[in-house]
Order: structure tokens, then C-alpha cells, then sequence
């Protein structure tokens, strides 16, 4: 495995981009980015997991953990630098370890490795499942009278969170964020701080990639001991400008304080447009909640095309400001009608949605906020307006995207459960998210085995409450696949359809007041740039024709969810390829699924035009395949559009102009023969566009591009490069697969590959990939420097490429 250069390692806190504190404010949210290190414990070997647990003395006294990181002059020098956030599943090589399959002759059987990409994590895997991260933090001497605490937003998985010796944390969950407080362990001396969390992705909690590690971000806060604590405050905004804010204060001090509580609401340029104010008195180390109302004039509403968000600015205050807290809200109105569909502020919006695992090329699950907003800017560019969060809860940096750009997003808890871990997981995740106008739904599961049993109702009744005690603003959903109408039914307020759709209209007769939203659907599967299904090869044509016997095509699920208004619109399985869950080939070496609309770089499959043409206004005209195949040859031709009519020819020859059906593609049979393939597009009989697909010759010269070339120096910002052939006279060469080795010059550095091939067993982190079916992606982060950086391509018996970025 070779690693990549990390360049310019800075070693300042960063102040959190999005809750900037104001100059005056003593609140600072601290993101902890750089300086951590990096080393492997060991799931088995004590020894080798740094002595922690090693004898009965590990939690007798408090302070000591027993883990010899936790001394502050321990040596960590042979640990590996890392930048948050981190996987380091992506990283290891891929194994084949067919033993997991329960049953070896059967290849459709449930096989772990294959679930999760291949990559050796598991109880199997004890000397790569277990990470250990170290990470000194300096403090002021200011820091002893604030409170301190770290927040998490998500590490996998089973976390322990040990600082200056001390045990403070064990968080378990994958996916939940959870916050740690430190206040009590800190030295404000000038002795350093040791922050050690040791990270268990021995077990599993899905059946797909789930990466390892700290792959969120991570945060210090330090505020004054009269403060807001975590996810303390919960706004309930209405359309017409009434807004309702519940918001919790607490006096960690031991005197009463006498506080004045502003609450002001910003418009998007900053401009406070309401506020109001009232004392509230604070017995000492105690603990109150506010109600405040607040009046916007000429209330703007938040909506997939103009996600107008307001601020919401909250300021405690004695002599002088003890705390600033902000978030951003939205006004929205959603109604969920079983007869009509889906209304957003008042206007029907047909839902349509990806189902996503949290996953890229290259990276893995520690998904840059850059590539994050990338990754959901390249959804909307489809037409999609929605994203379910399968099946887990987001990084609270995805729902922050979702929301500046205008997406609706369901929200997933990871189980079905009402064990009090289970509630209290929900809980945090409520809590942190109910002030996103993106979010529309909570689902509580999804497929769970209890769904159609009346234990399963008792769970799912239990979860429901507990939900609508903490935001009686939203609905409850799940995701059933079994016992429609059954079990966990009557627990919802919107019933999630995963696939069935023959199922629906008999589930209709039974409860018609129930809405329904089709929270899976498709599952269809294709390879990018393929065209011929082949088992040997384990790869699947791209044509809108393949999917396994739960799934359906796009054409045939869109088709039916678009025509009947009831329905509320329904989610793709899947937006992205995603590693593990090989399917159609669940077996190696494929290591990744088919699903995606976009393959598991980003880069659009057929597929993608297709729901170009049909979700979206402006004009598609798009041909598939490629026109590379050999003389005489019988192709398949379909065109993707939208206009009335496609008229298609070959070398100037027309071969037929077609009527297209709304949701719908064109289909021609062509004998190949070399050289131009031409599509026009007709509205009211003239032609408005018009799509080429050439025959390409050998690979002759690099070409890259990327989505930004102006970066900011935060160390965070990544660009995502394409790189691509085309022959001598320019032509795209579809099918090249050349080595093409990576170069960077000046402040940047290589985080990740890739190329979107399911099979590839390529590092994620080498400085080369190859390219398939004509593409490679590199994805470039910049450090804490500024400047200009050149990143360069290069192939043997090609023309090298370069392009120069400037960050500041
Ligand atoms: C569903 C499941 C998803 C994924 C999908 C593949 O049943 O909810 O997580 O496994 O099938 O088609």
C-alpha cells in the first residue's frame, strides 16, 4: 500500500467555517483537523493494543488508563501523521476471504467480505480493526474558568475517549455524533493535553462499506460556564414569519447569575430583522429552558430552487457577552397528502429522490465538506430534489449542504430499536438535526426483520413517541419491504415502500388516508462505459435493462410513481456506486456495487440522462453506447431526451426519426460502421439540438478538468479532477485504460483515486490509477498555505496534461 505525500502539516485549531464566533463572543468551536497521529492497536494482542486493558488495574482508578499513549511524554513518533477526517479501511488492500460465506458453493450467499468491500476489518482482522488516534492540545491559562468539551461528529465505530488518563467515554454507535466533556481533566499549565481515542470496527452495524475510523470531523468548544449547551436550542419557524424557539441555558458556575437572553434572527445578508430579549435568572449550576417568539417581516420562504436561510443569533449576557450561539433555519411548509402527494409551501413537488451510503472513491467514508457538496451538487444536476440518508444518520455537514442547496432529505436512524441505548441514539439525532429545513422525515428503519411482527410495532410505537416529543414538526417514516399494512404500519405517519410497487394499490384499499413515498426503488444496475452484460468479465451493460428481481429499471419505476399523484415520489437505489454489496456479481473480484446512477466517482453513467431528460426542464439529448465496435457488428442505439422527436444518423445517413413517450427512451438497430453517429432533437418539428458520438482512434493525449480552480487554504478544500484520453483529432477514446501516474507541485496534496471500475483492486491512495472506460478521478486537498499548485497526468506514449490551482 503506498501512502501519498502529506505536505505542509499545519499545526494551528482551525475555527469551525460554518459558526465563525463573533470577535466578542469567549464561545470558540475549534475543529481539530491536523496534528493527530495514528497508530494500529490490536483487537487480540494486549501487547500490541498498547497495554490498555491489560490488567484489572485499567478502570480501578480514575486517571490513569493504563494505555501508555496516555503519558504526555510518550514517543508517538513512529505513529503515522493523519488529517481528519480519516479512514483507514480505505486504505488497506484488498483480501479475499470467501471463508465468511456461510454457504462456500453458493456465490448469491451473504458473504461479510464481500458486504463490505473486501477490506480486512472484522473480528477476522484483529491486527487492522482496531485504531488508535493520539493528538496533543495546548490550552490557556483563560481555558481553566470556561467549560470545555469535544464534540464528535461520528467515528467508527465504538469509541473510547480517554484524556489525560482518564476514561471519559465509551460511544459505541457508528453514526451518532456525541459530544465529551473535559472541563474537569484539563491542564492549563504548560503541560499538553493527551487526547487518545482508541476505535473498534471489530463488529458491523450494516451490510455495506462502513469505513474505520475517525472519518468525521472533530471539535473543541470552549464557552463560558453560563452557556447553550450542544444542540440547545430547537427553532420552529412558519411560513408566515412566526417563529417559536426553545432554548436551553446552563449555569455550570457556582454563583446565580442574572443573564440577559437576545434572540435575534439575521436575514441571509445579516441584517437582524427580529429580535427579542428577557432576563432569565440562573441558580447556580442549574439547568433552564426559554420559550421565545420572534415576528419576521416579509417572511422568505425556503424551497428546493431559492433555500433562502435566516440565522438565528442566541446571546447570553451579564456585564458582558458570556456566549454566542448561532444556527440557520428555513421556513417551509411540507404536507404529506395519501390522495394528492406531496406539497412543499403549499406547491405539489413530486419527490425525487437517491438513496446514498456514505462513500467515495478514494476516500472512503472520511468524505471531505468539499466533496460532500460536490457529491450533492452533481445529484441536483440530475433533477434530483431529495436524498434519503441510508441507512444511517448523515454527517451533520451533509444535512448543512442540504440544505444551502436545496434538498429534501429523509433522515435514517441506524436500528430499530427502543433500547435505551437505541432511544438515546434517536435522540441525539433529533436533536442535532431538527433545525434543518432540508430535513422532511425521520425514518426509524429500514427492512428490519420486526417490521411485520406486533413486537415490531411495539418498537416502532416506542421510537414514534419518543420522536414526536422531541419534534412534533415532522412525520415518521420507515422503509418496509415484508407485511405491508402490518406490524410497524399503524406506528407510521408515512409508509416507505422499498420496491413491491405491486403491492401498493392492494395496500392503498387498506389504509387510504396513508401516504406513501417510495423510500427504494430501481435498484437497476449498469457499469459505466459497459454495454455487454458479461459474467466472466463481472460486468453489467449500461443499458436501462438490468436489475435483480426485487429492483426494477428507471424507465419502468419512474414511469409508474410519476403517473399516479398519490404517490409522493420515491428514492433510487443508489445515486453513487458505493463499495461493498457487489452486486450483480456478489463475489470477487468485484468489489463494489452496480447500483449507482453515478459510478462511485461521481462520473454520470447512461442512466444518468435518462433521468436528466425526465426530472429536470432543461433540454437532454443524449446517445449511448459509444461508437467503438467492431465492422459489421449489431448495436443497440437508445437516445435519452426529452424533445417531441429524435431523428438518428450515421455518416450523414438518416436511420429514422422516432416519437418519444414522456418517461421513456428511443431504441434503433444499427449495423456498425465506422464514423459518426448523430442525434437530432426536435421540438415543434425543428431541430433544437443535436449529439454526436464518434469513432475514436489509440489514445494520443491526457485531458483533464476540474470542478473549481480557485481553492481556499483551509487545509480542507479539495478539487476533484477528471482525467480522460482523446486520440489525435480530440475524439474521446471510450474504452482506454492507461496507467496514468499523478504529480503535485507547490501547497496540495493527493488524497485519493479512483476510476469507478467495481473490480479494481487499485489502491485508493497510490499517486497513479488507470483509467476505465475512458476516465480516472484524483481528488486534490489543499493545506494551510497559500499559493499556486500544479498537478500533472501523465501516461506513457501519451501527452501529458496539467492544470495549476491557486488556493488562498
Ligand atoms: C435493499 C436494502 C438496501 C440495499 C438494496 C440493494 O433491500 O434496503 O440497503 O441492500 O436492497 O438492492
Amino acid at each position: 500500500m503506498a501512502s501519498l505525500p502529506v505536505l505542509g502539516m499545519a499545526t494551528t485549531l482551525t475555527p469551525a467555517a460554518t459558526a465563525a464566533p463573533e470577535p466578542n463572543s469567549p464561545r470558540q468551536r475549534l475543529r481539530l483537523e491536523d496534528d493527530w497521529r495514528f497508530h494500529f492497536g490490536h483487537a487480540e494482542d494486549l501487547e500490541r493494543d498498547f497495554g490498555f486493558g491489560a490488567n484489572q488495574r485499567t478502570l480501578a482508578k480514575q486517571g490513569r488508563s493504563g494505555a501508555k499513549p496516555d503519558a504526555a511524554d510518550y514517543d508517538d513518533s513512529t505513529w503515522r501523521p493523519v488529517i481528519l477526517p480519516h479512514d483507514w479501511a480505505v486504505e488497506l488492500p484488498f483480501v479475499n476471504n470467501e471463508d465468511y460465506r456461510r454457504n462456500p458453493a453458493d456465490k448469491d450467499d451473504e458473504d461479510y467480505a464481500a458486504a463490505h468491500g473486501y477490506k480486512p476489518i472484522g473480528r477476522k482482522f484483529p491486527e487492522t480493526s482496531v485504531g488508535w488516534y493520539r493528538r496533543l492540545i495546548t490550552l490557556d491559562k483563560a481555558d481553566a474558568a470556561r467549560c470545555l468539551w469535544l464534540e464528535f461528529d461520528g467515528v467508527f465505530r465504538d469509541a473510547t475517549i480517554i484524556f489525560n488518563g482518564y476514561v471519559l467515554e465509551r460511544h459505541d454507535s457508528g453514526y451518532t455524533s456525541f459530544s465529551v466533556d473535559i472541563s474537569d481533566f484539563i491542564n492549563t499549565d504548560d503541560t499538553p493535553n493527551v487526547l487518545l481515542v482508541r476505535v473498534d470496527a471489530s463488529y458491523g452495524e450494516g451490510w455495506f462499506y462502513e469505513g474505520a475510523g475517525i472519518y468525521r470531523h472533530v471539535w473543541l468548544v470552549k464557552a463560558d460556564p453560563v452557556h447553550v449547551p450542544q444542540w440547545g436550542v430547537f427553532v420552529r419557524p412558519k411560513t408566515n414569519g412566526m417563529v417559536e424557539a426553545s432554548v436551553d441555558l446552563v449555569n455550570r458556575s457556582d454563583a446565580r447569575r442574572v443573564t440577559t437572553l437576545d434572540v435575534t434572527a439575521l436575514d441571509r445578508d445579516g441584517t437582524a430583522v427580529a429580535t427579542t430579549r428577557q432576563t432569565v435568572e440562573l441558580a447556580a449550576q442549574s439547568r433552564a429552558t426559554r420559550e421565545v417568539r420572534l415576528t419576521l417581516p416579509q417572511p422568505r420562504l425556503w424551497s428546493i430552487e431559492s433555500p433562502y436561510l435566516y440565522t438565528l443569533r442566541v446571546e447570553v449576557t451579564t456585564e458582558a457577552t458570556r456566549d454566542l450561539y448561532t444556527l440557520r433555519f428555513g421556513l417551509r411548509d411540507l404536507r404529506f397528502d395519501a390522495q394528492e402527494g406531496f406539497f412543499l409551501n403549499g406547491k405539489p413537488l413530486k419527490i425525487k429522490g437517491t438513496n446514498n451510503h456514505q462513500d467515495h472513491a478514494g476516500v472512503g467514508a472520511a468524505i471531505p465538506d468539499a466533496l460532500q457538496v460536490w457529491r450533492l451538487k452533481q445529484l441536483k444536476s440530475l433533477g434530483s430534489n431529495a436524498y434519503r440518508t441510508s441507512h444511517n444518520p448523515p454527517t451533520p455537514e451533509l444535512l448543512d449542504a442540504c440544505d444551502e442547496l436545496g434538498l429534501l432529505v429523509i433522515d435514517e436512524a441506524r436500528q430499530m430499536t427502543s433500547s435505551r441505548q437505541g432511544l438515546s441514539e434517536l435522540e441525539a439525532l433529533i436533536r442535532r438535526d431538527r433545525n434543518h429545513p432540508s430535513v422532511i422525515l425521520w425514518s426509524i428503519g429500514n427492512e428490519e426483520p420486526q417490521q411485520m411482527t406486533a413486537r415490531g410495532l411495539k418498537v416502532a410505537k416506542s421510537m414514534a413517541r419518543r420522536i414526536r416529543e422531541l419534534d412534533p414538526t415532522r412525520k415518521v417514516n420507515a422503509a418496509m419491504n415484508k407485511g405491508f399494512g402490518d406490524g410497524i404500519t399503524t406506528a407510521l405517519d408515512v409508509i416507505g415502500f422499498n420496491y413491491h410497487e405491486a403491492q401498493i394499490e392492494p395496500f392503498r384499499t387498506r389504509f387510504p388516508d396513508m401516504p406513501i413515498i417510495g423510500t427504494e426503488t430501481a435498484s437497476a444496475v449498469s457499469t459505466r462505459g459497459e454495454y455487454k452484460t458479461d459474467a466472466k468479465r463481472q460486468v453489467v451493460a449500461a443499458f436501462d435493462t438490468e436489475h435483480p428481481y426485487w429492483g426494477a429499471t428507471a424507465e419502468s419505476w419512474w414511469s409508474l410513481y410519476n403517473s399516479k399523484p398519490y404517490l409522493l415520489g420515491g428514492f433510487i437505489w443508489t445515486g453513487f456506486d458505493y463499495r461493498g454489496e457487489p452486486t450483480p456479481f456478489n463475489w470477487w473480484p468485484s468489489v463494489a456495487s452496480n447500483f449507482g446512477v453515478f459510478d462511485s466517482c461521481g462520473f454520470p453513467k447512461d442512466v444518468y440522462h435518462y433521468y436528466r431528460a425526465w426530472w429536470q426542464d432543461e433540454p437532454v439529448l443524449h446517445l449511448l453506447p459509444h461508437w467503438n465496435w467492431s465492422e459489421g457488428e449489431t448495436v443497440s442505439v437508445w437516445a435519452y431526451s426529452n424533445c417531441d422527436e429524435v431523428e438518428l444518423s450515421l455518416n450523414s445517413k438518416s436511420l429514422g426519426r422516432q416519437t418519444m413517450r414522456r418517461d421513456s427512451h428511443l431504441e434503433w438497430t444499427v449495423p456498425f460502421t465506422p464514423g459518426t453517429l448523430t442525434a437530432y432533437g426536435y421540438k415543434r418539428g425543428k431541430v433544437v439540438m443535436k449529439t454526436e458520438r464518434k469513432t475514436a482512434g489509440a489514445p494520443h493525449r491526457l485531458i483533464l478538468s476540474a470542478d473549481r480552480m480557485q481553492l481556499s487554504a483551509d487545509g480542507q478544500d479539495v478539487a476533484m479532477v477528471s482525467v480522460s484520453a482523446v486520440d489525435k483529432v480530440g475524439t474521446p477514446v471510450p474504452l482506454a485504460d492507461d496507467l496514468i501516474q499523478f504529480a503535485l507541485t507547490g501547497p496540495s496534496r493527493l488524497i485519493g483515486v479512483g476510476n469507478g471500475n467495481p473490480n479494481s483492486h487499485e489502491s485508493d491512495k497510490a499517486p497513479y490509477r488507470r483509467l476505465f472506460n475512458g476516465y480516472a478521478q484524483a481528488i486534490v486537498q489543499t493545506t494551510k498555505t497559500s499559493g499556486r499548485f500544479t498537478f500533472q497526468a501523465r501516461a506513457e506514449g501519451l501527452t501529458a496534461a496539467s492544470l495549476t490551482f491557486t488556493s488562498r
